[in-house]
């Protein structure tokens, strides 16, 4: 009798247990929204990378996403520091050069401008550093204003202003003719083929005018000297060291920065590395690990209060540009195979947020390639179409399947989309 009773007990309870699991709302006890304790995978390392969690209108850095879990770190590189050396490089250039610079001989140095994505903070703080090294921003709440001008051909646009560089006695006016956000007609940001199209547009209306190109990126750099800087002469200028754009240096390129791909992937990778290990943030960036990697502050920095990881830029210029020819190359200081039973094998979903931005696809993704096998890391690469989020949060279906996520946003408003699905 006893035995019977328990038999229809446990057949009741079987039967409460399904009809639980296959309600709309997930009971079963462990589960974190009916606990109120928060979801496995929010407690799993993250890292957002090239993207900053941050509002695209206002730049302002949102740190609930920067500190979504005590494993959640930022990895990009200095875009201040970057930003002014890439100024810095195109107003040398034009000092050194000055005798053969001004095409129409008018005393003008005319610049044309691509922009990359004006709601991304790279992208604005390099275009306010190119304005602020040529004398041409103009303030605005005490900032260089980033917006593109449009078109500027006789200097009365009040996004810039004419600037002056005086060049062994003389004195010459800076004008920015031109500048445009590169976006397609289907919202890709940083888009080299509009970059590519806009150059005929912009010589079409200023043919000998213009003498310098600046470019918020060598995707767009690149196309715009393919089309039309190579075969005119023009210095055309770009930021990220590619290695088409380095080897292009010898034919007439201007220059670019190197914002340092190598450190960055492996600090992409390594806070993720180091969380899964449970040992300090530190090792193997600042403090040697077991195999020996380390890197020196000439290199990066960490701001703590933005949990943000820096890599440092370095101009690269026809000085120095065999040096950098191969930008696919993992820094040496931090290229030492990491031990598989100290380190077991994890699993990493990581997404590119457009899988044809030259700089994410060409330098990026290979070093990050080499750096998850140093590192025992099995990296599943997702790559977006630049434009829409949920091309990619839809593939993140299944989030118990990694221990840590690696997230290159569409949008930097955006990180909400990807912390909502880990909370689940
Ligand atoms: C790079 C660009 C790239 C962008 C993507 C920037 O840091 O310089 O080339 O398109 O990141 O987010």
């Amino acid at each position: 009798m006893k035995k019977r009773f328990l038999t229809i007990a446990m057949a009741l309870f079987m039967v409460l247990g399904l009809a639980a699991c296959s309600s709309d709302t997930p009971a079963s006890s462990d589960d974190p929204a009916s606990t109120g304790t928060t979801s496995a995978n929010a407690e799993k390392p993250l890292v957002w990378f090239n993207r900053q969690p941050s509002n695209s209108s206002t730049g302002e850095l949102d740190m609930a996403a920067l500190s979504f879990n005590d494993d959640t770190y930022y990895v990009g590189f200095d875009a201040n520091q970057g930003a002014e050396l890439q100024g810095q490089m195109i107003r040398e250039y034009i000092e050194a050069n000055i005798d053969d610079l001004d095409r129409n001989g008018d005393g003008v140095i005319g610049y044309v401008l691509a922009i990359g994505d004006i709601g991304h903070n790279d992208s604005i703080a390099r275009t306010r550093g190119v304005r602020s090294a040529l004398g041409t921003g103009v303030e605005a709440n005490g900032e260089i204003n980033s917006d593109p001008v449009g078109i500027n051909t006789d200097g009365s646009s009040t996004i810039v202003q004419d600037g002056t560089l005086e060049i062994n006695g003389t004195t010459y006016t800076v004008r920015e003719l031109a500048s445009q956000e590169m976006k397609n007609s289907s919202g890709a940001t940083w888009d080299a083929a509009t970059a590519g199209n806009t150059i005929g547009t912009w010589t079409a209306s200023f043919g000998d005018q213009i003498d310098i190109v600046a470019s918020n990126n060598d995707g767009m750099g690149m196309a715009i000297f393919n089309a039309w800087s190579k075969d005119n002469g023009v210095p055309t200028f770009g930021y990220d060291a590619n290695s088409d754009a380095v080897a292009a240096i010898a034919e007439g390129y201007g220059g670019t920065i190197s914002q340092h791909a190598d450190v960055q992937a492996y600090l992409t990778l390594r806070v993720l590395r180091n969380a899964l290990d449970g040992v300090d943030i530190d090792t193997g960036i600042g403090t040697a690990d077991d195999a020996g990697n380390v890197l020196t502050s000439d290199v990066y920095k960490y701001d703590e209060a933005s949990r943000s990881y820096y890599a440092l830029n370095v101009a690269v210029t026809a000085e120095n540009y065999k040096d950098f020819l191969d930008s696919t190359v993992t820094y040496a200081p931090v290229s030492n195979q990491l031990d598989a039973e100290a380190h077991p094998t994890k699993n990493v979903w990581l997404n590119i947020y457009n899988s044809s931005d030259n700089f994410l696809s060409s330098t990026y993704q290979p070093l990050l390639q080499k750096y998850d096998d140093l590192l025992n890391l099995n990296v599943e690469y997702i790559g977006g179409d630049g434009q829409t989020e949920s091309n990619i949060t839809n593939r993140l279906g299944n989030p118990d399947q990694y221990d840590a996520f690696a997230i290159n946003m569409v949008k930097t408003d955006n990180a909400a989309s990807y912390t909502s699905i880990l909370s689940q």
